[in-house]
């Protein structure tokens, strides 16, 4: 399906939960979030029902999201109902790993096929203190059970100030190296002053060829991070909210004041 700026949107980002086992000084204020009701948040049956018309509209590739979605309970069962959809081609998670050790076989074998991983440093005190908890431990375990379990293309996602010659990001590339995994440099955004970067090794934050629709937990349509604009699914429909996305997705980001990283993913 296309937009009216002749982009293709194929790829479908949705976030499972808004909670998170981390406090990411870049995402999330120390003392947590006002969490969304129980009630607000889509059910299984919801996200499926919602993947399954928009892959008859035009979307292949699929990415669980949070806040963390390993936090969110029965993450495995959902994986596999989406991987019985026919139509997709990609389904992947992004994940911070804490939970990885416990999760990467039963995923595997649910089908998915790629992760995505947080790592911003692997100094133990500076993850204490970016991620506000002490899981530097628990998030390498995590890596070499993916690893073990025979993920391929395990990329990692390290958050950076300004450039990627910080000496915590040239850590995660010789982390990276060693381990035979990919390191993407992601360029600290501000959603409500609208600052966004290219990120360094992926297509995230490039407008001109963004191919991306997101689906909040709590069931929004959003055609784009930095814009306000949201379709929900319950008052529209699964296919109207849809439609009204892709006639509103802007040609460019501008600033959020709605959005949360942890509501929408990264
Ligand atoms: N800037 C950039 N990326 C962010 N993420 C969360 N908050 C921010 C932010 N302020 C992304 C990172 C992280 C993922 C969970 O969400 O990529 O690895
Ligand atoms: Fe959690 Fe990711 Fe936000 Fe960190 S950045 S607090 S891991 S959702």
């Amino acid at each position: 399906m296309k937009d009216n700026y002749n982009r293709n949107i194929s790829y479908l980002r949705i976030s499972v939960t808004d909670r998170c086992n981390l406090r990411c000084t870049y995402c999330m204020p120390a003392e947590g979030i006002d969490l969304i009701k129980h009630s607000q948040l889509l059910t299984f049956e919801e996200i499926v029902d919602f993947t399954r018309t928009a892959v008859s509209m035009g979307i292949n590739k699929v990415r669980l999201t949070g806040g963390e979605p390993l936090v969110r309970h029965g993450i495995v069962d959902l994986v596999k109902m989406l991987w019985n959809i026919e139509g997709i081609k990609d389904l992947s998670l992004t994940t911070n790993a804490v939970l990885l050790k416990e999760y990467a076989l039963p995923l595997k074998e649910a089908g998915l096929q790629r992760l995505n991983i947080s790592l911003d440093t692997l100094d133990k005190e500076r993850f204490a203190k970016i991620a506000r908890r002490d899981k530097l431990d628990d998030v390498l375990a995590g890596i070499d059970e993916a690893i073990k379990v025979g993920f391929k293309q395990i990329k990692l996602n390290c958050v950076i100030e300004k450039n990627k010659n910080e000496h915590d990001a040239v850590a995660v590339a010789n982390y990276a190296k060693e381990k035979g995994l990919q390191a993407r440099y992601i360029r600290t955004m501000n959603l409500e002053k609208g600052e966004f970067w290219i990120v360094d090794g992926g297509d995230g934050g490039n407008c001109s060829i963004c191919n991306r629709i997101r689906l909040s937990s709590c069931g929004k349509v959003l055609p784009c991070l930095f814009s306000d604009l949201g379709y929900s699914i319950r008052e529209y429909g699964n296919k109207e909210a849809i439609l009204q996305t892709l006639e509103h997705k802007p040609k460019k980001g501008s600033i959020s004041k709605n959005n949360e990283f942890y509501t929408v993913g990264g």
